[in-house]
């Protein structure tokens, strides 16, 4: 279905409620959409990314409806298949356009599409395209969460079209954001996932963002902001320094003993005004250990040892803290083994190069005696010390 947003300019890209996973790996509770813009100038006609090659048909549907005669323009921020997979049928449906993107990008549509040299109309930073009465302004915007990522500036009707920059997998037949607290929660959930890596490029784009004179930000995932402050702010908090009073907990426990461990742990640092976090690894989902992983101050890995090491579940989650690269500024490992094991020393060097501080595990054999706890109880002593020092 397209919609109106102003004269000349409708959206045509295509929601996708039903979606479950991407890359098969990240769950989308809320489902996602593939946004895609029609912008309609004096001259020339653009059309700001595609979607989804599974929803292709509606894309073609949309511009049929709308009645486009010609698109001059592909405008292509980001070269994702979830943005650039219907490319190559805009090209075919309409053969004089080009692809209009930077070198890099185009690069990768060549090398991910086939899309020929002769395709394209490379633009660099700042360059402006004129439409007639409309101009098109680009910034380049690497790391969003590709190197090749940039953003598009409607300059007369001052939109930003960011791509994935601000967006969130949330799907709703209505077209501007109306319920700003899921929004914000599957945006957190989004920036956590893809974005938070690259947090400090992210903080750089969100500061040219703001010199814009700005009526709507557009993204190619989830809503249209009117009211984008609460976006912008959300993404300020998310990519500051600045860290929660906050543990993070994660365990698996085959037999109990690591799961008591976490609970008596938890109610330590509860009893001194932590915010306490806790997750079973074997039921959450991907997107809830990197919202959580946004803010927290620390976190902590509970694992039992099997096969000599941590438990695979405990491995997967070091790696992504590893991979996602919050700001945490501690981590410590708690658990119990029953013989021995290089438990400390696998997830160890797991997390060798990440920059958090970490605090002496408590590994314990067999299920917790008292003497047991009261190296947990000083482990949340030494956290609350750190992050009393934090401020
Ligand atoms: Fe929505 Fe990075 O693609």
């Amino acid at each position: 279905m397209t919609e109106k947003i102003k004269d000349g300019l409708y959206y045509v890209g295509a929601r996708d409620p039903q979606r479950r996973l991407f890359d098969e790996l990240i769950p989308l509770p809320d489902g996602t959409t593939y946004n895609s813009y029609l912008i309609q100038g004096k001259d020339k006609t653009a059309l700001i990314d595609t979607v989804d090659p599974a929803k292709r048909e509606v894309l073609e549907h949309n511009l049929e409806s709308l009645g486009v005669e010609k698109i001059d323009y592909i405008i292509s921020n980001h070269a994702e298949q979830d943005h650039s997979g219907s490319i190559p049928y805009v090209l075919k449906r309409f053969p004089q356009a080009k692809v209009v993107t930077n070198k890099k990008c185009k690069g990768m549509l060549e090398d991910l599409l086939h899309l020929k040299e002769e395709d394209f109309l490379t633009i660099s930073d700042e360059e402006v395209l004129p439409l007639g009465q409309r101009n098109l302004q680009f910034f380049l915007a690497p790391w969003v969460h590709w190197p090749e990522t940039m953003f598009t500036y409607l300059k007369e009707d001052r939109i930003l079209f960011p791509c994935d920059f601000l967006g969130a997998h949330y799907s709703s037949q209505k077209l501007y954001v109306h319920d700003k607290h899921s929004v914000y929660m599957s945006a957190k959930r989004y920036y956590g996932q893809i974005m938070m890596p690259f947090a400090n490029m992210a903080k750089k784009h969100l500061e040219r963002i703001e010199k814009l004179d700005l009526d709507l930000i557009a993204p190619s995932h989830g809503q249209i902001y009117r009211d984008y402050d609460f976006i912008l702010d959300a993404y300020r908090d998310w990519t500051s320094d600045k860290v929660k009073n906050e543990v993070m907990l994660v365990y698996v426990s085959m037999h109990g003993s690591t799961k008591a461990m976490a609970d008596y742990f938890a109610e330590k640092l509860k009893a001194k005004g932590i915010g306490v976090k806790v997750f079973n690894l074997t039921e959450a989902d991907l997107g809830e250990l990197a919202m959580a992983m946004v803010d927290a101050a620390t976190v902590v890995l509970a694992t039992p040892t099997v096969l000599a090491g941590p438990h695979p579940a405990a491995v997967y989650a070091a790696y992504l803290l590893k991979a996602l690269r919050p700001k945490t500024r501690f981590v410590s490992l708690i658990g119990s083994y029953g013989w021995g094991g290089r438990t400390v020393e696998v997830i160890g060097e797991l997390l060798s190069s990440i920059k958090a501080e970490v605090i002496e595990p408590v590994m314990v054999k067999g299920f917790a005696l008292d003497k047991d706890l009261q190296r947990l109880e000083a482990l949340s002593e030494e956290i609350y010390r750190r992050h009393q020092e934090l401020g």
